[in-house]
């Protein structure tokens, strides 16, 4: 079995020898930026039932329950700040070793971190828009203080994150499966890899050949097809991968 160290050793000369490597996230990259992950102990779904809070048919029926999640979600993504394992990626993009990230996060870190090439699989939570009539608002312009948030014309505001029973944008679920298709490497960071198609991702970039590595501190429902499997959290594994690449890059 590998040490951690030989182990980082691996991913980093895997990142340099590879022509296109893509990231995908989940929850997990963002639990050092203060942010709850959905599943596990202390995951927003043992708080909240999603199908309760978190369905588009129970957000239409009962908006003023529906936002007591977006609001904790809001508020709680509004005080997080990029984490060492943001800035990583941001850093890797950067030095021309990382063409794009596929997150299924909605809270905006990787941006945030200066990530240019990001696709939101999910959505982000920071956006509005009114059911009614589409306008669109930045939460941050937007008072919380009674909810469901109201838009000029009355009609009840909703984050653009996708919610359950709602498909993913179509864009960004042709250019997801393009960079899984096309990608030789990809790195896959905290996510339980339970959720489709998201999930789906790294299985077709492996079916098409690339490798895949991937960095949690638990085991996923794809690290079966993992390459390299390094056990540990994404701001330190990621910080340690990217202190290695600058070191071989001299
Ligand atoms: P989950 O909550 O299912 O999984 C979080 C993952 O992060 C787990 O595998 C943890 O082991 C891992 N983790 C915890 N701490 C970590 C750390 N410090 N560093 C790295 N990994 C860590 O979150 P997702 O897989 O992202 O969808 O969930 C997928 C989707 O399910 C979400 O996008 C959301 C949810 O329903 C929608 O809201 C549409």
């Amino acid at each position: 079995m590998s040490t951690y160290d030989e182990l980082i050793e691996r991913a980093a000369s895997e990142i340099l020898n590879s022509k296109n490597t893509v990231a995908l996230t989940g929850a997990g990259i963002s639990v050092e930026s203060g942010i709850a992950t959905f599943r596990g102990a202390g995951g927003l779904w043992e708080k909240y039932d999603p199908e309760e809070y978190a369905h588009i048919a129970k957000l239409r029926s009962n908006p003023e329950r529906a936002w007591i999640l977006f609001k904790e979600m809001i508020e709680t993504i509004r005080k997080g700040e990029p984490n060492p394992a943001h800035v990583a990626l941001a850093k890797l993009e950067d030095m021309g070793l990382l063409s794009v990230i596929i997150t299924q996060n909605v809270d905006n870190l990787h941006q945030d971190a200066g990530s240019k090439h990001v696709i939101e699989f999910h959505g982000n939570t920071l956006n509005l828009s009114c059911m009614e009539c589409g306008k669109k608002y930045l939460a941050s312009e937007i008072s919380l203080d009674e909810i469901p948030p109201l838009c000029a014309c009355n009609g009840v505001l909703r984050p653009d994150a996708v919610l359950f029973g709602e498909a993913i944008p179509f864009d960004e679920l042709v250019e997801s499966r393009k960079a899984a298709e096309t990608c030789d490497l990809m790195l896959v960071i905290g996510t339980t890899a339970l959720v489709q198609p998201a999930a789906s991702m790294p299985l077709i970039a492996a079916e098409n050949g690339a490798k895949i590595i991937e960095i949690n501190p638990e085991e996923s429902a794809l690290t079966y097809i993992a390459d390299i499997f390094i056990k540990g959290r994404s701001a330190r594994v990621l910080s340690d991968i990217l202190r290695k690449v600058e070191e071989k890059v001299g």
